[in-house]
């Protein structure tokens, strides 16, 4: 499923494109000074009408002859005028194309700091992609998108650089993309053969090695977790292991691959139940990352690991009280089938701890109570390394990610410690973040360099019918921490 806009960054000349967008500051008057001449006509035809005044929001149109147009957007005061503001009008210049049903699009970015230097055109050339982003391919009527090409045109001075930070974006765009479309994908057809078949695809693209543990391998590797929960469910489950590149360091990246989690035997209530189709949302992340990773051919060794498994009621599935071994030898009494990430994850960070990376960060929509405690827009980090902990933070941070250190106190695992097995599935109502985080810390062996990312808050938005969706949270952040070449 390949992103769907074609971005390019284009010299000062006024690219040939159906509908160009200008955005011009208030004060300007719209005198814009980085208008093309051939702009200039229908430029001032907007900014001339009565009520113009370039504030934030305002917009206007004009016919720009050929059967193009022209779409003007105010940006409200030089003073006040940053990244944010920005690339919400080009999300605006972005929508509105779609809905004209134009074919391709060139936005001319205003003179200013906050549209210069690679990591804004960066930013830009993701929000790009991000805007037009549709999951559609399941409705009958298509409402959109002929949108096909969209052409950044930089501010005066800004040349390959700023061509190279928009590629950048869209590499890391397309990798965003990737992990909507999958996740998005409903669990009827996203069974885990399913996102084997994906993975294989992506293997083939870029070159990478992939192996498949089915349920006979799972077992002879003694990998009870994911074999326990993928039990009741008629798709078998699947472990895939993902290798590609090389570099001075070797990550390892786990993603929560559970396709659909109804809790199991300890059912969950109705309501919303049809959102954990998103309960897949870790190990799309990690699909996301590798394929932006892999076209930015980023200097390193990564290896994904992802447990694959549908969670559901049944007379063969398991059942709070049965005790299962895992794959590092640990056993475990069930006392919740709807913790059940935990078991496919401890499988798989046995396994790639077991193969002794630099470092290793896992991805999961783990558990309500992260989202009681951060809401919906910020994921937790739990690590008991201060470096990667700030190493991840930082990153998030530049790339507008929200994420928080949430703590891995030993209370938290003695109240995981079981009485007839090693340890217990679920504890008690309290702090079910970090309990669940200790519960994993068990399976990392000696590792220190390891995170575990709860991102049950921000993987998804379950409200609001046309803005509902996966968000590909996760790719952006850890493509920029690998960029810092840090473990
Ligand atoms: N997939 C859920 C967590 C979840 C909840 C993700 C809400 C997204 C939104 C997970 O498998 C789960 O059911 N967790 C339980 C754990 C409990 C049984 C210890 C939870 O959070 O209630
Ligand atoms: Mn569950
Ligand atoms: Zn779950």
């Amino acid at each position: 499923m390949p992103s769907q806009i074609e971005i390019r960054s284009a010299g000062r000349r006024l690219p040939a494109a159906e509908r160009v967008a200008i955005a011009v500051l208030g004060t300007d008057r719209g005198s814009a000074p980085e208008a093309p001449r051939a702009l200039r006509g229908s430029l001032d035809r907007v900014v001339r009408r009565r009520g113009w005044k370039g504030d934030e929001g305002q917009s206007g149109e004009a016919e720009l002859g050929g059967g193009r147009t022209l779409a003007v957007y105010g940006l409200g005061e030089a003073k006040k005028l940053d990244g944010r503001r920005l690339r919400k009008i080009v999300d605006r210049a972005v929508a509105d194309a779609v809905s004209a049903n134009a074919r391709s699009l060139a936005i001319i970015l205003p003179d200013h700091a906050c549209a210069r230097g690679e990591r804004n055109a960066e930013r830009l050339g993701r929000e790009v992609l991000l805007a037009g982003y549709r999951f559609d391919r399941l409705r009958s009527e298509r409402k959109s998108a002929k949108l096909r090409e969209v052409t950044l045109v930089p501010p005066a001075g800004e040349g390959k650089s700023f061509a190279a930070g928009v590629a950048a974006g869209a590499a890391i765009g397309s990798g965003v993309v990737l992990a909507r479309d999958l996740a998005n994908t409903p669990p009827n057809e996203a069974t885990p053969a399913w996102m084997v078949a994906r993975a294989r695809e992506l293997a083939r693209r870029h070159r990478a090695q992939i192996r498949v543990l089915g349920p006979a391998e799972l077992r002879r590797k003694g990998m009870g977790g994911i074999l326990a929960v993928g039990g009741g469910s008629a798709n078998p489950p699947r472990m895939v292991r993902l290798e590609w590149g090389r570099g001075p360091l070797t990550i390892a990246l786990v993603g929560k691959g559970v396709t659909f989690d109804t809790g199991g035997i300890s059912i969950k209530p109705a309501a919303q139940m049809e959102e954990m189709k998103w309960d897949k949302c870790g190990a799309c992340a990690v699909l996301g990352i590798f394929e932006a990773v892999a076209r930015l051919r980023l200097p390193v060794r990564l290896r994904c690991y992802l447990p694959l498994a549908e969670n559901m009621p049944d007379g063969a599935a398991y059942r709070p009280g049965d005790i299962v071994r895992l794959a590092n030898g640990k056993t475990v009494e069930i006392y919740n089938t709807d913790a059940e990430g935990r078991m496919i994850l401890a499988d798989a960070l046995a396994w790639a701890s077991s193969e002794k990376p630099d470092a290793l960060i896992e991805y999961s929509t783990l558990t309500g109570a992260c989202v009681v405690a951060l809401g919906p827009t910020g994921a937790g980090v739990f690590t008991p390394h201060d470096g990667l902990a700030a190493g991840l933070l930082a990153a998030a941070e530049e790339a507008g990610e929200r994420l928080w250190r949430l703590p891995l106190w030993e209370e938290f695992l003695d109240e995981m410690r079981g009485t007839h097995a090693d340890l217990i599935n679920s504890g008690g109502r309290w702090g079910g973040a970090s309990t669940a985080a200790a519960f994993l810390s068990q399976f990392v062996g000696g590792l220190e360099r390891w995170a575990h990312l709860d991102i049950a808050g921000p993987a998804y938005r379950g409200e609001g019918k046309d803005r509902r969706g996966a968000t590909g949270y996760g790719v952006a952040l850890t493509v920029n921490w690998l960029r810092r070449g840090e473990a």
